[in-house]
């Protein structure tokens, strides 16, 4: 049978488990990307102002029309390049892990430039047209 004290003992060390198990949840979802930056294109092209990037080389954004949104990746010399986050094998979505681009499907990889650095994708990802006029960066969908 069991006691009194080793009922409140096991009793508490399921309580930590569960609360420790919650912390690791809690961490997880701390270092979730952020939110994709909200933007609607009028006659096929939107706009960001460079200085959304803050210090950051890339800015997901979610263009109102679209199904998947769009990396813009940031050069030093503040070119920028705007890939389709859907994967060229069969259309997963693509997430940025680490310094490249990875398929949450399959897992594909891909470089900051979009080329394929891992397979079952054989193609690289759809860039759309970018201008850069000022502090504009003007995205053509
Ligand atoms: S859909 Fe991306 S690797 Fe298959």
């Amino acid at each position: 049978m069991t006691s009194r004290r080793d009922f409140l003992k096991q009793s508490c060390s399921a309580c930590a488990m569960v609360a420790g198990f919650g912390f690791l949840l809690s961490q997880e979802s701390c270092s979730a990307p952020a939110a994709a930056m909200s933007v609607a294109a009028s006659n096929g092209v939107f706009s960001v102002p460079l200085s959304a990037f803050g210090e950051n080389k890339t800015l997901r954004i979610r263009e109102a029309s679209m199904r998947n949104d769009v990396l813009l990746v940031r050069k030093p010399t503040n070119e920028v390049h705007a890939f389709l986050m859907k994967c060229t094998h069969k259309g997963g979505n693509i997430k940025e892990e680490q310094g490249q681009l990875v398929c949450t499907l399959h897992g594909s990889t891909f470089n900051m430039e979009g080329a394929v650095t891992q397979s079952p994708a054989k193609n690289p990802l759809h860039q759309f047209p970018v201008k850069v006029e000022g502090d504009a960066v003007l995205v053509t969908i």
